[in-house]
């Protein structure tokens, strides 16, 4: 059965719109956008300054390195893209000080009608952002990065990939690391064979159910090799889950 596409709006508040461009118009997300199902607007934070230089940033308080997001520039500017359609939609603070992003998380935002980013930069934002417009706040990884857009365009890639419609064959969606709570296990394409290797008979044999069976074993272990914790989250073994046809999206809260 072919799911329904539908339409995901995306407003990301940025001090630099000009990044997103060859994201957005590249692979996957330039065909979602193509087809209607992605709508993305950037939107310059700097657009909101009251001052004449368009400065949005200052000092800290107490001294100490670098420069702080002001808070009016980026709360108006969030209320004026928020006020732009009816829907408000989620808002997300991208910081590293948020919940660790997951595809669970992934998958939530995918059911969203409207996503509302604001990507900080320098030494990040005014934490009187954080009081006012309550965002959720996540971080896409335990380090820092110079600013939120390449969190951002983690965040709108993954969730674009599980849109409906976006991907031409959404079985390849499915058989995704992490989409059943494992890692997907080895692939393999022509030739068959490569500076000696090969490639398992089990792929060549054209036995559908035996080519299943391996690919449930391959997955579940190189998780158990590569990430058992996949299935601590779950209080089973990355196996159990396999059979049982487990999600990650399932799973008690993720342990930060
Ligand atoms: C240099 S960082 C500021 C870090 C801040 N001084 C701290 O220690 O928490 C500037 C901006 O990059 C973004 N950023 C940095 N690391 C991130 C991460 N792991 N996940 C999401 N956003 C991140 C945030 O928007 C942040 O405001």
């Amino acid at each position: 059965m072919v799911a329904e596409a539908r339409r995901l709006r995306v407003d990301v508040l940025t001090l630099f719109p000009e990044v997103f461009g060859p994201f957005l118009g590249s692979s996957i997300l330039g065909i979602a956008r193509e087809k209607g199902i992605l709508e993305v607007h950037c939107h310059d934070i700097r657009a909101w300054s009251r001052d004449k230089h368009r400065r949005v940033d200052d000092r800290p308080y107490g001294g100490g390195p670098g420069m702080v997001l002001r808070p009016e520039p980026v709360v108006e500017a969030t209320e004026a893209v928020q006020a732009m359609e009816a829907e408000p939609g989620e808002l997300i603070l991208l910081t590293p000080q948020g919940e660790r992003y997951t595809q669970a998380i992934a998958r939530e935002l995918a059911a969203r009608k409207r996503l509302v980013m604001i990507c900080g930069h320098y030494e990040g934002v005014d934490e009187r952002v954080r009081l006012l417009l309550k965002p959720r706040e996540i971080s896409v990884g335990d380090y820092v990065l110079t600013g939120g857009e390449p969190a951002a365009v983690a965040i709108v890639d993954s969730v674009t990939r599980l849109l409906p419609g976006v991907l031409g064959d959404p079985e390849s969606g499915a058989a995704d690391s992490f989409q059943s709570g494992l890692l997907q296990g080895p692939q393999y394409t022509r030739p068959a064979e490569y500076r000696g290797l090969g490639v398992p008979e089990v792929l060549k044999g054209g036995d559908h159910q035996a080519v299943a069976a391996w690919r449930a074993a391959e997955a579940r272990r190189r998780t158990a090799e590569r990430r058992p914790d996949l299935g601590a989250r779950t209080g089973g073994s990355p196996g159990d889950r396999a059979t049982s046809g487990g999600e990650e999206g399932a799973s008690p809260p993720e342990t930060r």
